[in-house]
């Protein structure tokens, strides 16, 4: 039995992700505060497993006992190969340094970077006792590498995952398992609603993001879940701890 664990699975990119999941037979646990009864219904219409962890990522009780309720779904006698997809993510606060709150800061760290960080600890710890193999999937950004007026805690978080990608498959070479990053280049889901909706004085390049709506720029969750499928699908081409680009992948 395989499974993939898909963090914020509930719209955009992860849902996006769970679905494609399903559609390939693999069994699936949706990780988010709100749930999803369309991936539910196709799973069932696919005869696929289909769970929902309630989980508010941001919360550290609940990000413990949304882990145990998981790890109890999914490592089994009969599990032979466990996705885990950390997806789940925010933007906020999109704000100037001086501006920042800290009740805003300390959410989206542990969102993106807390969450993920100990979400994997936890796998690869159930994993290796098991000789269960992985292949963890850290969904990162361009703005990792870049850097924006407005999106200090954004680039922090992602550059952080960037490392901690890399880091995780030096620690784990020759352990049998798939890491990697995947930067999905610019979607249209609610997270570019949020980015839009800025101000100037907040987000100097907010009319750029504007003009890649109203211009067609953006892509598809679907198409970009795939182009991540299509990678999967190439398990012995994938270089461990790649930060790998959609733009490199299919061309801008
Ligand atoms: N959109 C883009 O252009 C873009 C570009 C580069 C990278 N990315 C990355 O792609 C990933 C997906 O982004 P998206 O655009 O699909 O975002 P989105 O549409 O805003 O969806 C975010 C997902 O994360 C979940 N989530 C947020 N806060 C959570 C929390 N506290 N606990 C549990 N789940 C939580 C949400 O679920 P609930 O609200 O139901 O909890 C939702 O399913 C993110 O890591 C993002 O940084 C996006």
């Amino acid at each position: 039995m395989q499974y993939a664990v898909v963090t914020g699975a509930s719209r955009g990119l992860g849902e996006a992700i769970a679905r494609q999941y399903i559609l390939k037979n693999v069994n699936v646990v949706a990780v988010s505060r709100s749930g999803n009864e369309e991936l539910k219904a196709l799973a069932d219409e696919k005869g696929v497993d289909f769970h929902h962890v309630n989980c508010d990522l941001s919360d550290m009780d609940d990000l413990n006992r949304g882990l145990n309720q998981i790890v109890g779904l999914v490592f089994h006698k009969d599990t032979h190969y466990v996705y885990l997809v950390n997806n789940a993510g925010v933007i906020d606060p999109i704000e100037t340094v001086g501006q920042l709150e800290a009740d805003a800061v300390q959410k989206h760290m542990q969102v993106n970077v807390t969450a993920p960080i100990l979400i994997v600890n936890r796998f690869v710890k159930e994993a290796n006792e098991r000789d269960l193999p992985l292949g963890i999937i850290n969904i990162t950004s361009g703005a990792a590498e870049k850097t924006i007026h407005g999106w200090s805690t954004y680039s922090s978080s992602k550059a952080a995952i960037n490392r901690f990608t890399q880091t995780l498959a030096l620690e784990q070479e020759g352990k049998g398992h798939t890491i990697l990053a995947y930067s999905p280049g610019v979607i249209d889901t609610d997270m570019q609603g949020e980015i839009r909706s800025s101000s100037e004085d907040a987000f100097a390049d907010v009319e750029k993001f504007r003009k890649l709506k109203e211009e067609g720029e953006l892509r598809s969750p679907d198409e970009v879940a795939s182009v991540l499928m299509t990678l999967l699908e190439k398990q012995d081409k994938i270089e461990n701890g790649q930060v790998y680009k959609l733009y490199d992948l299919v061309g801008k």
